[in-house]
Order: C-alpha cells, then sequence, then structure tokens
C-alpha cells in the first residue's frame, strides 16, 4: 500500500525535536548557570568521547540559522526545552533577564515564519545550585519546580500553547539516580526511589500550573517506551520481562493515569511508601491533553537472579542478530505499533503524540552531501506503523523526529548523529541530509510516499 501525509489528516501535527543542552552551547554565556550536565561531563570518563555540551551546536547563537531551515524544510511544529539555568542561575531566586530574554527571541523567530513553538520544560539539565541541595531527591524540588513552571507560563504563555512538563522521567531519574551513569551520578535504590516520586508529582504539578494560568493550552509529558520481548518461552524469562516492562514502560505514566505506581510486577516500587505523603497518591494524576511517546527500539529480557531488585537482563541486541544502529539498538518498527496501542489501551488517555523517533546511523558527509538512505527507510517504516496505529484506532496525533540536527548525545558524545541535518561541529556548518530533503518533501506534497 502507498500513504502519503494526507493519510494522516490535516490536523496531524509534524514536527522535530531538540533539547537545551544538547544543541545550545554558550554554557556559561549571558548570565547561565551551571547545570548538573555542564558538571558531570567534566568527569573523567563519563563521557564516552570526553566531549561536552560547552559547545554543541552553537544553537544559542545560531537559532535563527536554525529556525529558518526548520521552515526551509517544512517542518511546521518545532520542540525544544528550557534550559531551567539560564532562567534561574541559581535554580530559584533571582531570574536571569538575558536568559528570558535568549527564549523570547527563539519563540518570536519560530512564529515570525509560522512555526509552533512545543516546550520541554525539563529535559534533564538540572541547576547545579538545586542538586547540591539534594536534587531530585530533595522533596523540597516540588516547590523549586512549581516556582521555574510558572514563572516559564507566565513568561512565555502568551505565545506558547503546546507545552510538555518532563522528558522521559524514566531515564533521568534511572540512569542519573540510579545507575550513575548520567547526571548528576548518583547511584542506588535509596537515590532512585525518592527521586522517582518526586518526579512523579512534578509531572502533574507541573501540568496543573499550565491548566490554571492557561486552560486553553495543550498540555503533555513525554515517557520512553520499548516494547519488550522475554527471551524465551520460560515462566522465569516471562516473569523478568514483565518486571522490566513495569520499571521501563509504566512506572510513570500509570500514577499519571490515576493509577498508582505497578507495584504488583514491581515489587520494588512499594518501598516508595516511605516517601509518601498524604495526597500523593491523588496528586499524583493529572488529565494530560497528551501523552508524548518516544520509541526507539525493542528490549529483550532474560532471567538473572544475581540482578538486584529486577532479577533479571536486557540481552543486548548485538547478541540477536538483528538490525542495529550507531547506539546499539535494534531497528524495530512494529515496537512503536505495539507501544501506540499500549498507551491507548489507557483509560484516560485523550491523544498520543510521538514526541521522538529517529536513529543515529554512521553518515558520511562526501561533497557536502549526506546520502543517509537508511535513515529515510528507517523514517519510513516507523511513520508507516504509526499510521497503521492510528488506522487501528489510536488517537495518535503527531509525529515529531528526534533530531533536527546532530548533536550532543549524553554519555554517548557526538559520535552517533541522530539529526536530519548534518552538523559539522569545527565549523558549525549544517548540511541538510537526504532525510531532511526526503521529509521536506514529505511534509509538502500529498504526492510523496511513504
Ligand atoms: C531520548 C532523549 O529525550 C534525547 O535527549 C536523546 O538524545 C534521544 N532519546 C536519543 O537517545
Amino acid at each position: 500500500m502507498i500513504f502519503t501525509k494526507d493519510d494522516f489528516g490535516p490536523d496531524f501535527h509534524w514536527g522535530v525535536s531538540t533539547a537545551a543542552y544538547q544543541i545550545e552551547g554558550a554554557h556559561n554565556q549571558d548570565g547561565k548557570g551551571p547545570s548538573i550536565w555542564d558538571q558531570f561531563v567534566k568527569k573523567k570518563g563519563k563521557v564516552q568521547d570526553g566531549s561536552t555540551g560547552d559547545h554543541a551546536c552553537n544553537h544559542y547563537h545560531q537559532y535563527e540559522e536554525d529556525v529558518q531551515l526548520i521552515r526551509s524544510l517544512n517542518i511546521p511544529n518545532y520542540r525544544f526545552s528550557i534550559a531551567w539555568s539560564r532562567i534561574f542561575p541559581e535554580g530559584t531566586g533571582p531570574i536571569n533577564p538575558d536568559g528570558v530574554d535568549y527564549y523570547n527571541r527563539l519563540i518570536d523567530a519560530c512564529l515570525a515564519v509560522g512555526i509552533t513553538p512545543w516546550i520541554t520544560l525539563y529535559h534533564w539539565d538540572l541547576p547545579l545550585a538545586l542538586e547540591k541541595k539534594g536534587g531530585w531527591v530533595n522533596r523540597e524540588i516540588l516547590n523549586w519546580f512549581e516556582h521555574y513552571v510558572s514563572t516559564c507560563v507566565r513568561l512565555f504563555g502568551d505565545r506558547v500553547k503546546h507545552w510538555m512538563v518532563l522528558n522521559e522521567p524514566m531515564v533521568f531519574t534511572g540512569a542519573g539516580y540510579f545507575l550513575g551513569y548520567h547526571a548528576p551520578g548518583k547511584k542506588g535504590i535509596n537515590k532512585f526511589l525518592p527521586a522517582m516520586h518526586h518526579a512523579t508529582l512534578c509531572q502533574s504539578l507541573g501540568g496543573r500550573i499550565i491548566r490554571d494560568f492557561d486552560p486553553e493550552a495543550t498540555i503533555g509529558t513525554t515517557f520512553s517506551c520499548s516494547h519488550i520481548d522475554p527471551a524465551s518461552e520460560d515462566s522465569k524469562d516471562i516473569k523478568a520481562a514483565q518486571r522490566f516492562d513495569a520499571l521501563l514502560n509504566r512506572l510513570f505514566i500509570e500514577p499519571a493515569m490515576g493509577m498508582g505506581y505497578p507495584i504488583q510486577e514491581l515489587p520494588i516500587a512499594k518501598r516508595v511508601e516511605d516517601y509518601l505523603k498524604a495526597d500523593d497518591e491523588k496528586n499524583m494524576a493529572f488529565d494530560f491533553d497528551f501523552v508524548g511517546l518516544q520509541n526507539y527500539t525493542r528490549e529483550v529480557v532474560k532471567y538473572n537472579w544475581y540482578m538486584p531488585y529486577l532479577q533479571g537482563q536486557i540481552v543486548k541486541a548485538e547478541e540477536r542478530n538483528v538490525d542495529l544502529t550507531t547506539m546499539g539498538w535494534e531497528v524495530y518498527p512494529q515496537g512503536i505499533y505495539k507501544m501506540l496501542k499500549r498507551f491507548q489501551a489507557y483509560e484516560n488517555v485523550r491523544s498520543i503524540i510521538v514526541t521522538e523517533n529517529g536513529v543515529a546511523f554512521e553518515d558520511q558527509c562526501e561533497d557536502g552531501q549526506v546520502k543517509d538512505i537508511k535513515r529515510v527507510r528507517f523514517l519510513q517504516s516507523y511513520i508507516r506503523e504509526v499510521l497503521r496505529a492510528k488506522k487501528n484506532g489510536v488517537k495518535v496525533d503527531g509525529y515529531f523526529v528526534w533530531s533536527l540536527m546532530d548533536n550532543f548525545e549524553w554519555a554517548e558524545g557526538y559520535e552517533p548523529r541522530f539529526g536530519l541535518i548534518y552538523n559539522d561541529f569545527q565549523l558549525q556548518k549544517r548540511i541538510v541530509k537526504e532525510s531532511g530533503y526526503w521529509y521536506s518533501r514529505f511534509l509538502k506534497s500529498s504526492k510523496v510516499m511513504l
């Protein structure tokens, strides 16, 4: 079957995504305070290629050119995040007017050329000053976050009508406060559980703040998710896969839906009771206008008695003889269909937007051209699965490619290139890849096939 963008309908939101720390650079300019990532990347061995986001894509200075590029590619929606420590260098306290000015200019630049800005309020770059007070582990974060979010909606809400509260809370709490391989590099269950619980509370709190300020705003929050298969039909593998599924796919969305934590399949989560206060269970829920679904791959899980809390482990994709990306992730388009179906099955989901999907491959720039045919195929295959879900009753209303351009991929540094646009980091020169041109034609013409 041949499909075009028309099959998604005229109201479908097509876009492209980025995040502040991964693209802005200007890490210490114009009054910005340090974030946990500014500190973390300086520690030896934390980032694979030893790089930092100090300069990243220099988007802070090149945002006008980048917004023009988005426009020239016919992409109508741009999702980006606000760096909390540009607004509040110390996390709380005095506002930094230059930081506010930057986001005003960025928002206005988008609007001037007809691009709708979609803002993520928290994409992992907590002000370092707040981490020094315990960061997400400290329940005070609810007050800090409330102050930050209400300031942002007050400052930008006259023009910004699409908001996402958190980006992938499972990843920033899991990698940042349990495994320690993301900032702030904390480890252990006693860090993770309170961080998780406070993130859950902030997720809904943020939603309520935005709704109070602007009842017309479209409010979402985003979740990482991957379809999970057991390594075999053995009941032990099946059980282990269920525990991983509860951890990776359910832990944050279910409390938001008013269902509480999935403690039955993930017994360790019961220990969150140590951090529960009166009304928390009620306050964890919020009726988001949309759920942001972020999907890249699938996981296969096998039983392993020795693994603490989970008694299971992920079988690496490279051991499974499947198509791999630079991240070592399996290419598995059916997974996005399966996850869309699952999210739709929650009673309180009103609408789903794929706020991230994309891929890193080893792109080569030759004679000023990047022929990333594999990425074109990847995007086509995933977008087809999104359409299949839509045709099968899932209320999926948007799709955003990760990412606009190659950028700083956290602990993996600059090697994985996820962009529709190639970035020459030395010259800070943007080169639209074949996939960028394909996406552009697809969005422009009703004749370009999927
Ligand atoms: C999820 C994160 O939101 C984003 O920051 C990251 O770069 C992509 N996935 C790719 O790993």
